[in-house]
């Protein structure tokens, strides 16, 4: 799904307590004898800034669909001469490399748990047969026994605040077949500044983990309190 429309306001949106940025890139350097990560969907690029700071010595690749949004990262990441970003929709991306360590964080593919419920997957990516074209493409840049770490978030609700910039952000949700429907929006004062509706293609636990499976990836149970991914090691 393409970001163009929210890539203006993103970076304030995300940072006014949206994601917890330093709480994930925990969770990614907790993982030893890694030498190059890969992240899809990496937007605006605020998750490998931080890696970058922590791990510089890791070579590290951003991929996003949106070039807006890589158009912010790329300033953000000058700084740091080992990380490399490209324009690339993961259904068809080829970077002819392997990885020791893939992740997504509320990119392409993530999980919600919602209490004690099973995670289920989420995917930006509407239709079956992409999903799998995607997986294929994905299962070819991680190395045999590299990870892939795919985001844990709470399940979606319906809210607005004010954010940093004395903006409301707002979102709505709205059930959808085989998936849901979150309408975004940001206003100032009476003007709404922003709006963007995305589509999500949702898979239960036992379908999610029989697809990735199905494309080397096993999962991997973790007993890790308060996780931000789910662990899937590549065969
Ligand atoms: C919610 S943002 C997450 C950005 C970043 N990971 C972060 O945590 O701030 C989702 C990103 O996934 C990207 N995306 C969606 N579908 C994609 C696809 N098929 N291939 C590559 N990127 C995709 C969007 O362009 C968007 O930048």
């Amino acid at each position: 799904m393409d970001y163009t429309n929210m890539s203006a306001y993103y970076d304030v949106i995300m940072t006014s307590g949206y994601y917890d940025y330093q709480g994930i890139v925990d969770g990614l350097v907790s993982h030893p004898n890694v030498s190059n990560v890969l992240e899809i969907g990496c937007g605006t690029g605020l998750i490998l800034e931080e890696f970058a700071k922590r791990q510089p010595q890791v070579a590290i690749t951003g991929v996003d669909l949106t070039q807006a949004m890589l158009d912010i990262a790329k300033p953000r990441l000058a700084g740091f001469p080992q990380v490399q970003l490209s324009q690339e929709n993961v259904v068809v991306f080829d970077l002819k490399q392997q990885f020791d360590l893939t992740f997504s964080y509320g990119g392409v593919w993530y999980f919600v748990i919602d209490g004690d419920q099973e995670p289920f997957l989420v995917s930006h990516i509407p239709g079956d047969k992409h999903n799998e074209q995607g997986l294929a493409q994905l299962s070819l840049h991680v190395k045999s026994g590299g990870l892939l770490l795919l985001g844990i978030q709470g399940p979606h609700h319906d809210y607005e605040r004010t954010i940093s910039n004395g903006m409301v952000y707002s979102q709505k949700i709205h059930p959808a077949p085989n998936g849901f429907i979150k309408d975004y929006f940001l206003s100032d004062g009476d003007k709404t500044v922003m709006a963007q509706t995305v589509h999500y293609r949702t898979y239960d636990f036992a379908q999610s983990q029989q697809m990735l499976s199905a494309y080397g990836f096993d999962y991997q149970p973790q007993a890790t309190s308060n996780p931000k991914f789910l662990t899937f090691k590549k065969r």
